[in-house]
């Protein structure tokens, strides 16, 4: 007898003044993969089963699930044979490659009736979002998300975009996808060390927005924290977060700003490592910190703020932080700068999305709008205290 699949579907209804009324499914499945052909000619837009579908994909990714893939999809598409495999690295999200690949579709035939598929991480997604925006005026494409992180963040919302000289995701659109598919079982292959990535964008979820996450994750054993035994029965629930914020605030004017909790710190960290030290480990930096000035400034139950402590204390325990980690908290002037110049700051100081309780996140100030005014002395003294942890 065949094994029932567990299957899960989350529908995000968009609804936006300038782009009107979408949806974006989310679909999970161990082994979707094999029939994603079938999947996306359900869902597309257009119903031409010979129109174009490139395959975007990373040299990583493509040696590991592409034909798989692709076989998938040539069962229904009939010019599905086309993939573009970009190298493997936060290097390839740039203004060059997107223009490159770009060349490629215009080369390829793709028109306005083609889709785009995004096989891999983040990074695959990010960039072949932004191309889907912008080849001519925008086209439908698809996120097959390859890592822990992009399973359950950054497929998810439409947040596109490259990195410039200047910064990280610093030219970007937001363009849903039709749909994201997520197969568990890539998950297999994924290298440990990116693992954390996905697990730290797990925690913060569930001190957001979902206690009972949180529970399970306290009830893991300690060695198995970062085991995907653990982590991938997770996966529906984390997405069904980031679906329920998305639906609410496509466009990060109001609640989307809470999945930015840890990432205040968390970024002005990673920044002044200049991108050596992992999101994930700065983002478990970060939330350590934050909860600490979410605690200071009576925001944070004293209860949760403990339990949260412990948990990303545990998380600590699991992954090394490295010395270098430890020199940057030192240079506390260059963090401020670069926490000033983060995205929630304003001419009047830096803003931080802040918990009250495991499970909800504070409004933030006067305007509602979930970042909460900080002083720069908080600030330098959320990072003194994440000395003393490490010490
Ligand atoms: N759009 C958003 O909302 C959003 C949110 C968070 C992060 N991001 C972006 O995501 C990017 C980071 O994404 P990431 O952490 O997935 O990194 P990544 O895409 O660079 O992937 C990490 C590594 O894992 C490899 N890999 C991917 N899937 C694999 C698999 N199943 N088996 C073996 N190897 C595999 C990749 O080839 C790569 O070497 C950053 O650019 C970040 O800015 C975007």
């Amino acid at each position: 007898m065949e094994a029932t699949r567990t299957r899960a579907e989350i529908p995000i209804h968009l609804e936006s003044t300038n782009k009107g009324r979408r949806t974006c499914e989310v679909i999970i499945e161990d082994g979707i993969l094999d029939n994603l052909g079938d999947e996306i000619a359900e869902l597309s837009s257009s119903k031409d089963l010979g129109r174009r579908v490139v395959t975007v994909t990373d040299s990583h990714v493509g040696k590991l699930y592409g034909s798989k893939l692709l076989t998938g999809i040539s069962k229904e598409f009939s010019s599905a044979s086309s993939t573009i495999e970009i190298k493997a690295g936060e290097k390839s999200k740039s203004l060059v490659n997107a223009s490159a690949l770009c060349d490629k579709l215009a080369k390829l035939g793709t028109d306005r009736n083609s889709a785009l598929i995004a096989l891999g991480g983040g990074v695959v997604g990010d960039l072949t979002g932004f191309v889907a925006c912008i080849y001519k005026r925008g086209i439908e494409y698809f996120q097959v998300p390859t890592t822990l992180l992009a399973q359950v963040d950054s497929s998810i919302g439409g947040k596109t975009g490259v990195d410039t000289e200047w910064g990280k995701n610093q030219l970007g659109t937001f363009h849903q996808p039709r749909a994201v598919f997520i197969d568990p079982t890539t998950l297999d292959t994924l290298p440990k060390k990116e693992t954390i990535n996905g697990v730290a964008e797990i925690v913060k979820s569930a001190i957001v927005a979902d206690r009972r996450i949180f529970d399970r994750l306290c009830d893991a054993q300690e060695s198995d924290l970062l085991s995907l035994e653990t982590l991938k029965p997770l996966i529906p629930s984390v997405c069904r977060i980031k679906a329920q914020i998305v639906a609410k605030d496509e466009t990060e004017v109001g609640p989307r700003a809470t999945l930015n909790f840890g990432h205040t710190v968390g970024h002005a960290i990673e920044s002044a490592s200049s991108y050596s030290l992992s999101h994930g480990r700065c983002v478990i930096l970060g939330m350590i910190a934050e909860s600490w000035v979410a605690w200071q400034l009576d925001l944070f139950e004293e209860r949760d703020f403990s339990r949260s402590q412990e948990l990303l204390e545990r998380l600590l325990n699991e992954i090394a932080v490295s010395q270098k980690a430890r020199q940057l908290l030192g240079n506390k002037k260059e963090l401020t700068r670069l926490a000033m110049s983060d995205k929630k700051s304003t001419t009047s100081g830096i803003r931080m999305s802040l918990p009250e309780r495991i499970g909800r996140m504070s409004v933030g100030g006067p305007d509602g709008n979930y970042k909460v005014p900080v002083s720069n002395e908080m600030f330098v003294a959320s990072i003194n205290y994440l000395r003393e942890h490490l010490a």
